[in-house]
């Protein structure tokens, strides 16, 4: 990454080469303002390149000049009134009274493994510790360190109490990067940063020149992302020997790390809670008179449960969480606990299961428990919203002089940020709605209260359908205790768990990691970029490594798309869907979306397929919902309705009108604000992969164009595709691998006794007794033959091969054949062109 600027003169051009003999593994930006004439570098501003260092000795003498400065500045701070007063606090934190073990580990060991409770100082003191020891034996200016956090919002926020911390700014010697944004200056010596952004720098930057430390933050959480990172850095470790790996986890299991790294020490911080006092449903039922005994044994999880509720008698007071339990038991019917399917989940309704129950606790804690915040553990950031519309309208805990109620999730502003560390006025309770972000990632110091709801969206893998999707699941038993250790940092705490003992007891210990449990096609498209040879050679190096078959079926996946040759290389699309960090068939309908300018109604349904269903059916209003649905359809597509349901809410959302517009269409509000602010999202993304140029005004010409825009849904969905046979009064549907199907019943399409069209493309199935087509859209031969699959050379063969054999299973072998060869010349055609 040495950036020239052109015209650069003979003098700084002998200086750069001197610079970087002297440094090999040092990034040099360099980059010379207009105004004065001044070069920059990494390392520092040189104000007038005629004096610029000729000699190696002159170069060390300036790094060295800087890191003295460095260790100047710091202490001065340090002697400062707020400095001394911060000095204090991070000396409190346990992670301090082991500086030394951790600092000496580092300096003798390439790979060190930290685990300790969170909130004992890992992601703020630790990095600080390898800076701060740097700059004591002024080497500050020559350390770089690198460390990766899950998610960005830790990584800001992170970044800023760092910065705090040592009395600077964000952007001296701490900054961050996330995706499409980031804080760093030329003395940025620690950089905060997403796990994705490391690996895309690794792309660019296979040795990682100029990084001396690299930290990999929160590996217990086990993320796809942080597996595969330590997967590449295990293998850059030989190449750099003087590289420093440290990983840091916040449970103890970390002696699988440790054996991986071939037994690399572990350092392990003893953290102190107070005792917190546990509640079960059953415990929050009994505390007011009421008890829930299971009728039948539980033996083990996912099976079936009823439950009953007994008065005990003789019959207390009913208080408020009685009543409120009793209803949401009632609402619930404790479906919940039967097996988690998906379709028992996509009739669940968060506004009648958890919700009562959680305000009647909050309100139970802010009129009759001493003071201390809550932290309430949802799923996710629109269930977040749903619950905070409701409580504001309630007289307690609506009534803003006695409670602050925050939210803390991945897309939070950052105003709300800084509100949730600070500490409320006398009197007043926090109360912190939050996704499992504040599990491990964000420590809120005065938490006393914690409410957990057992469920956390993780991604699954639907093996069926070799989609990931973003579904609540019950959190681990590991979860679960964290969640509950929230309460006790300051005080001795409580914690309301809202399901039963035996629930928690059928939880699985830990978190299943993330690579064994999601598709693989992005990371096989990523190991690609990478370079990293063999797709299934390069993952049986994991931590654990996914199945076999799980890999293969990736790869063949891929190479059906056009995202691989034959012989496992990028193809060029390949290539721009690794830049799209998002599932390869929505990168593909983007790619051809903006291509052929028809990129707004694109947007909109690749959001809207990356969010919960918007159209909402209450069993209760099953019909109601069913036409207000269709009025948006009148071609055979669930994607096109999505589509018209957007562009009515986003005109009536200008008058704000968009909630009344949801209620009357049964349409969710969240869902939509959500396609709302991803399709903005997934726009600048293409703006920054160049597919499509921001000056250019055209790219929605063909936007209401509906055969294309079946075109470019086939392009994505392609091989999902279903076969429409008629008879004389309905019609059957057939795919190549289930045989007969069905349509799920919330389809447009089910409610047609006839789709004039030979096929239907698909983006979901699900096998409950049959298998269920989720969402389709109606396609003609023509757009499955020139637009399923792949449009480019070489490819080309594959591509029929697959296709033939839908062809050859559905069409008479004459009429195939004519398809094949026109498929053949449209594509040599537009190869050519
Ligand atoms: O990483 P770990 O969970 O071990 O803890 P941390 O994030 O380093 O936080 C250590 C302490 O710093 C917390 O207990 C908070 O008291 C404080 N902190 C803060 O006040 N504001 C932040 N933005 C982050 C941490
Ligand atoms: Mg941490």
């Amino acid at each position: 990454e040495v950036i020239l600027p052109p015209g650069l003169p003979r003098r700084i051009d002998s200086f750069l080469g001197e610079y970087l003999s002297h440094k090999p593994t040092s990034v040099a930006v360099l980059s010379r303002s207009s105004s004065n004439g001044s070069i920059a570098t990494d390392e520092g501003l040189f104000e007038q390149p005629e004096l610029l260092p000729q000699s190696k000795a002159s170069m060390e003498n300036i790094l060295w000049r800087r890191s003295m400065q460095m260790r100047a500045e710091q202490q001065t701070w340090q002697e400062s009134p707020e400095g001394r007063k911060m000095l204090e606090f991070r000396g409190s934190l346990p992670a301090y009274k082991e500086k030394e073990a951790i600092l000496s580990a580092i300096s003798q060991n390439q790979v060190v493994i930290i685990s300790g409770e969170t909130g004992c100082g890992k992601t703020t003191q630790i990095p600080q510790f390898i800076l701060e020891s740097e700059i004591e034996s002024a080497h500050g200016a020559m350390c770089s360190i690198i460390c990766t956090q899950p998610r960005r919002i830790s990584a800001m926020t992170v970044s800023e109490r760092i910065a705090a911390e040592r009395g600077e700014l964000l952007g001296e010697t701490v900054g961050y990067k996330v995706r499409l944004e980031g804080v760093k200056g030329r003395d940025t010596h620690l950089l905060f940063c997403t796990t994705g952004i490391l690996l895309r720098r690794l792309l660019i930057d296979r040795n990682l020149k100029g990084i001396t430390h690299v930290i990999v933050d929160e590996i217990h959480e086990r993320g796809i992302n942080e597996d595969f990172l330590l997967i590449v850095l295990k293998d850059l470790l030989p190449r750099r020997p003087e590289l420093r790996l440290i990983l840091m986890s916040a449970t103890l299991d970390a002696k699988l790390f440790s054996s991986y790294f071939g037994g690399a020490p572990l350092v392990h911080i003893p953290g102190f809670t107070y005792p917190v006092r546990t509640h079960f449903l059953e415990n929050i039922l009994e505390m007011s008179g009421y008890r829930l005994t299971p009728d039948n044994q539980i033996d083990d999880y996912g099976q079936e449960r009823t439950w009953k509720m007994n008065k005990q008698a003789p019959r207390k007071r009913k208080s408020q969480i009685a009543s409120a339990v009793e209803d949401a038991l009632r609402a619930a019917d404790f479906k919940e606990f039967s097996p988690v399917t998906r379709e028992s989940l996509s009739c669940w309704n968060p506004d009648c299961i958890g919700f009562n129950l959680i305000e009647h606790i909050l309100c139970h804690i802010c009129e009759n428990e001493r003071p201390g915040a809550v932290l309430v553990f949802m799923t996710g950031w629109d269930d977040i919203n749903s619950l905070k519309d409701k409580l504001q309208c309630h007289p307690i805990l609506g009534n803003t002089s006695r409670v602050l109620l925050l939210a803390c999730h991945g897309s939070m502003a950052s105003t709300e940020q800084r509100l949730i560390f600070d500490k409320p006025e006398d009197g007043v309770r926090k109360i912190v709605l939050a996704t499992n972000i504040a599990e491990t990632s964000i420590t809120i110091d005065d938490v006393v209260y914690v409410i957990d709801c057992g469920k956390a969206k993780e991604t699954s893998y639907d093996a069926l359908n070799n989609t990931p999707c973003l579904l609540p699941t019950w959190i681990s038993k590991v979860s679960a205790r964290q969640r509950r250790g929230r309460a006790g940092r300051v005080h001795p705490g409580e914690c309301y768990h809202l399901y039963p003992r035996c629930v928690y007891d059928a939880f699985a210990d830990y978190q299943f990691p993330e690579i064994l449990r999601t598709p693989l096609q992005s990371l096989c498209l990523q190991i690609k970029s990478l370079k990293l040879g063999s797709i299934s050679e390069f993952l049986s190096r994991a931590l654990q490594s996914p199945e076999l078959l799980a890999v293969q079926k990736a790869i063949e996946y891929l190479k059906i798309i056009g995202a691989l040759d034959e012989s496992e290389n990028l193809t060029v699309l390949g290539r721009y869907l690794t830049m799209l960090p998002m599932e390869p068939k929505l990168g593909k309908m983007l790619i051809l979306g903006a291509t052929l300018n028809c990129l707004e109604p694109i947007l909109t349904i690749v959001a809207g397929l990356s969010v919960r269903d918007p159209f909402l059916t209450p069993l209760d209003k099953k019909d109601l919902a069913d036409a207000a649905k269709a009025h948006f359809s009148r071609d055979y597509s669930d994607h096109l309705a999505l589509v018209r349901a957007y562009e009515g809410w986003k005109d009536c959302e200008r008058d704000l009108a968009g909630y009344e517009y949801c209620w009357k269409n049964f349409l969710s509000a969240q869902s939509m604000k959500a396609i709302d602010s991803l399709r903005r999202e997934f726009y600048s993304l293409l703006k920054d992969t160049g597919l499509v140029d921001s000056n250019n005004t055209i790219y929605n010409s063909w936007s209401y164009d509906e055969h294309l825009l079946r075109a470019i849904i086939c392009y994505g969905l392609y091989p999902g595709i279903c076969s429409v046979l008629h008879n004389e009064k309905s019609f059957s549907l057939k795919t190549m691998e289930d045989g007969q199907v069905l349509l799920h019943s919330n389809s447009i399409n089910a409610r047609d006794s006839r789709i004039p069209y030979p096929w239907l493309i698909f983006n979901e199935k699900i096998k409950v007794n049959s298998v269920f087509l989720r969402d389709s859209t109606a396609i003609s031969d023509s757009v499955l033959l020139l637009f399923g699959g792949t449009i480019s050379k070489g490819e080309v063969d594959g591509h029929l091969k697959m296709l033939g054999g839908y062809l050859d299973f559905y069409m008479s072998p004459t009429i195939a054949e004519m398809y094949r060869s026109l498929r053949r010349e449209l594509d040599e055609l537009i190869h050519t062109k």
